[in-house]
């Protein structure tokens, strides 16, 4: 080695040098060869990041390097994602979906994402995300659903989102939006909710609040303009007093969800805690107790009365009963005499026994 190195340097310094490089190059691009690149994608080796974008792509491609951070798949037509579907690229840091024809996503579609920052989902047809979903991205900061038709979203997550700080929904077809789901978002500070189909009753109220506090505490918004009711339409639900609020009807009255208030013990325990303080702020600025009330005392005295006269009927009908038993007795001899018969007799035979 040393010898071969010497003679090198003092012979031919350059063509050794060249080959040395070439080999090293060709060692480089083996590499890059093993690690494949998919047929219709860019592959950046310097920058791990590979863009398959405008492609007509249907699906995911299947050789991506596993090295890969950054994944452009914009402007395809890719429209579904199995599960797992990005076993192959576990270091991703940046996923771009946006602009594709996504209507459903597998629950388990981004598992074993752990270290995704950037999903991009905006401009596909997606109608409603599962919380499964959320699961699988912890270290998520910005997520794009906007240009969707998302008309459903989880009324909260099982853990909180630690590190999401943008959270886009605009263009949806979001009539609610409960406030459990951004309070598992701790750190979220950029919010977008414009062009939805909110429906400014009680039900967003709970929402409205979350929305005053966010802002005060320094929360980017571009606000919540309502859909219905017609009073409210195309007015910021940030300026509506609450006290113009009409009241909640009843709580099945909410948004059809897969666990109904009637549902079983079980089925109905995860989403009874916001129901209920849906409920308590719905009640809050309702006024049917006086009413309530007032009729709960009117059935009551209803009843009493009802009962009262019943009973005193009974009575009535008993004391008569036990008279006309009385008078009945008397006017014939009394019901005694029966009874006083086999005395007699038995006072006779007793009487008469030592005489026989
Ligand atoms: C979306 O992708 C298609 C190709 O699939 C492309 O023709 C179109 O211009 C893209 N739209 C936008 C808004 O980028
Ligand atoms: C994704 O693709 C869109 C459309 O080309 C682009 O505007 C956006 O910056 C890309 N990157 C991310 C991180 O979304
Ligand atoms: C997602 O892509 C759109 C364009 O399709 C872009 O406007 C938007 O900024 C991107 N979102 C994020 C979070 O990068
Ligand atoms: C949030 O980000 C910090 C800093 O990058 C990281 O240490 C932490 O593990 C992340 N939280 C979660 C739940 O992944």
């Amino acid at each position: 080695m040393k010898v071969g190195y010497e003679f090198s340097k003092e012979s031919c310094e350059d063509p050794v040098m060249k080959g040395e490089l070439l080999l090293l190059s060709s060692v480089m691009f083996l590499l890059y060869v093993v690690s494949g690149c998919p047929e219709r994608c860019h592959c950046h080796s310097f920058s791990k990041s590979v863009d398959c974008s405008q492609q007509g792509l249907v699906e995911i491609p299947s050789d991506l390097p596993p090295q890969t951070l950054t994944l452009h798949l914009q402007d395809n037509e890719i429209h579904q994602l199995p599960a797992f579907a990005f076993r192959s690229v576990p270091q991703l840091i940046t996923l771009n979906l946006s602009n594709n024809s996504l209507s459903t996503l597998d629950p388990g579609a981004f598992h074993g994402l752990q270290h995704l920052k950037v999903l991009n989902l905006t401009q596909n047809s997606l109608h409603s995300l599962e919380n499964r979903l959320f699961h699988s991205l912890p270290q998520l900061r910005e997520l794009d659903l906007s240009s969707n038709n998302i008309s459903h979203l989880p009324t909260s997550l099982d853990k909180p989102w630690e590190n999401l700080t943008v959270f886009a929904v605009q263009q949806n077809q979001l009539q609610q939006l409960d406030r459990t789901l951004l309070e598992s978002m701790p750190s979220v500070r950029l919010l977008f909710l414009k062009n939805n189909l909110w429906k400014c009753n009680c039900h967003l109220l709970g929402l409205k609040l979350w929305m005053e506090k966010f802002i005060y505490k320094g929360g980017v918004t571009d606000g919540i303009t309502c859909a219905s009711p017609d009073t409210w339409r195309g007015k910021d639900l940030l300026k509506i007093p609450h006290e113009l609020y009409q009241p909640c009807p009843s709580p099945p009255d909410q948004v059809p969800s897969p666990a109904p208030q009637p549902g079983s013990a079980r089925g109905a325990a995860p989403s009874l805690p916001e129901d209920r303080s849906a409920l308590a702020e719905c009640e809050l600025k309702a006024k049917p107790r006086p009413a309530n009330l007032r009729y709960a005392i009117a059935t009551f005295i209803v009843t009493a009365v009802v009962c009262g006269i019943v009973g005193l009927m009974m009575l009535v009908a008993t004391i008569y009963g036990c008279a006309y038993a009385a008078v009945t007795a008397q006017g014939h001899g009394g019901p005694l005499a029966p009874t006083n018969q086999p005395g007699k007799t038995a006072g006779k035979e007793l009487l008469d026994s030592p005489a026989a």
